[in-house]
């Protein structure tokens, strides 16, 4: 442990708050902090931080001389990731994915796991919290606003297999796993509304772990019905964005107002979707993207699959 690192609850406070504000960034803040790193006023490690150096300047050039800085960024101040860092001997490793929702932080180490991620909807945390408590996404730990911190799911994605080698655990059982945690979710009021098993890159939402048993990932597109038929005009987008309608009229160069409109009016209509229309669409997602999956599952193995699926599935 390097006490010269440790910060006070006040330095640590003012630190986390502002990484509290990077999500949601103005432009003309994150051209200011581009700016500051491109021309060298600052190194990029602290691009985040670099307002301190005017507002703090003592805890900024304790920043500035703390090599997890370097190492971990903003990532190393979340709360349970400071006690893995700051607070033990530990030295985790950090790997970064995620695409959508912009950078993903995985830290690994020989006792502890665990990914940070910033918030694709605003709801996520309350949803990805309850999916938690339920087993079927991972547990969610203290974070910071705008991010998640969460357990970090170890085992193989579905897609990590093979259509020419027999796939483990067995492809019903798989489907039945899946169809127990949908059916948890939507008995939950959760609409998953991301059942991909494999995108064409083959990245997947689905882990196995090595008792067999299943998680799904990534939460940010998932709709609660708690509040149905009355849904955020985010949770309208999130809902129309795959439908042939929205592409078609997504196609047409729609202006900022024309979408605002168009989810308006999508909004009005809820009351007309039944919720099992709602919760059908992660099942149509599931069989629709199974057929895309001919290098990875063969043709009774996905037969198999939604045999194990329907057996478990229920509403
Ligand atoms: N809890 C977790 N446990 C294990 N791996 C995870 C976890 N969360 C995220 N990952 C890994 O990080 C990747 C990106 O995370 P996530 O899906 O939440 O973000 P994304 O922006 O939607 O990325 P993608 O477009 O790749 O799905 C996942 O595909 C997975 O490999
Ligand atoms: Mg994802």
């Amino acid at each position: 442990m390097q006490l010269s690192y440790v910060y006070t609850s006040e330095e640590l406070s003012t630190i986390r708050s502002t990484i509290s504000h990077l999500p949601t960034m103005s432009k003309s803040d994150a051209h200011a902090m581009n700016l500051k790193v491109s021309t060298g006023a600052c190194p990029s490690h602290l691009g985040p931080f670099h307002k301190l150096n005017d507002s703090h300047p003592d805890l900024y050039r304790k920043l500035v001389i703390d090599a997890f800085v370097v190492k971990y960024g903003a990532y190393g101040f979340f709360p349970k990731a400071y006690d893995l860092i700051y607070l033990s001997d530990e030295s985790p490793n950090i790997t970064f994915s995620g695409r959508t929702r912009g950078r993903v932080a995985i830290l690994t180490s020989s006792s502890y796991n665990m990914v940070i991620k910033p918030l694709q909807n605003s709801k996520e945390a309350e949803i990805a919290t309850r999916a938690g408590k339920l087993e079927v996404g991972p547990n969610q730990f203290d974070s910071l606003p705008g991010f998640l911190s969460e357990e970090y799911v170890s085992g193989k994605f579905i897609t990590d297999n093979s259509a020419n080698h027999d796939i483990m655990p067995q492809p019903v059982d798989i489907g039945i796993k899946v169809g127990s945690a949908l059916s948890k979710l939507h008995e939950n009021q959760i609409c998953y509304n991301d059942t991909t098993l494999s995108d064409p890159e083959k990245r997947s939402h689905l882990i196995i772990n090595q008792a067999g048993n299943i998680k799904l990932i990534d939460f940010g597109l998932s709709l609660s019905l708690n509040e149905y038929p009355n849904f955020s005009i985010e949770e309208t987008f999130n809902y129309v964005r795959t439908m042939p309608i929205y592409r078609i009229f997504s196609a047409m160069n729609p202006t900022r107002e024309d979408v605002h409109s168009f989810l308006k009016s999508y909004q009005r209509t809820f009351k007309e979707i039944s919720p099992d229309t709602i919760y059908d669409r992660d099942i149509q997602f599931l069989t629709e993207g199974l057929q895309l999956m001919g290098d990875v599952l063969t043709e009774p193995d996905k037969t198999d699959f939604m045999k194990g699926f329907y057996e478990a599935y229920k509403r």
